[in-house]
């Protein structure tokens, strides 16, 4: 038998997802990768399929990253952050030429853009739980967002509480806020566009 390659390159991560948040509740924030409705949100929130450079942060298992590459230009590139070595080893399995796995912080995210020679994003999109963590890391990573997006560039992040959008407010102005219920749990979804802050 043979077994269809687009579902052999798909992480089959959701134990492996449910482990981490019981090992890192709040580095992870949520016990179930994002559903297929709250993907093709934030793909179309964040203009995907019009970026050259796009950056994710906080992959996860990949779902979001499959889909994300399933929208993206064939010459655009994806560069993807996590901070999970196992999450990141799941990631680092999907077969994509334009597919750029990065352990590390989103905290360093401008240095780690410019370490794999890309150019300024058009479209970061985050998952990582801004909730959870302090305010100063928060305020750390939105800050190197918003120096590192190109200018006409836009950022996403999916989440469940809204503290992303009080933290963003000095460096990336008001958001665009729409609501995803077909998740676990329901997802906000913030979107800033740089030229508007
Ligand atoms: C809610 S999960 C999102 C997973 C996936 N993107 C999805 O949609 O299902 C949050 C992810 O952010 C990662 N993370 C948390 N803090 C991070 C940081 N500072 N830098 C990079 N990744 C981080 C976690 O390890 C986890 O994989």
């Amino acid at each position: 038998m043979t077994t269809n390659p687009s579902l052999r390159k798909r992480p089959n991560g959701h134990l492996l997802f449910a482990q981490q948040f019981f090992r890192h509740p709040r580095q992870i924030g949520s016990i179930i990768p994002s559903s297929g409705f709250l993907e093709r949100r934030v793909i179309a929130a964040a203009d995907i399929a019009a970026a050259r450079c796009v950056v994710e942060l906080g992959p996860g298992t990949g779902g979001m990253t499959q889909a994300m590459l399933g929208a993206l230009a064939p010459d655009a590139r994806l560069l993807s952050i996590e901070i999970n070595p196992l999450f990141h080893e799941q990631v680092s399995r999907i077969e994509d030429e334009r597919l750029i796995a990065h352990l590390g912080s989103a905290t360093d995210v401008r240095a780690i853009v410019t370490s794999h020679g890309l150019a300024a994003p058009d479209a970061i999109v985050s998952g990582i739980p801004f909730s959870t963590m302090s305010a100063a890391i928060g305020s750390q990573i939105l800050a190197e967002v918003a120096a590192v997006l190109a200018d006409t560039g836009r950022f996403v992040a999916y989440q469940f509480n809204p503290r992303v959008g009080a933290l963003a407010q000095p460096v990336l102005g008001t958001p665009q806020v729409a609501m995803e219920l077909r998740n676990i749990p329901p997802m906000r979804v913030f979107r800033w566009a740089k030229s508007q802050a």
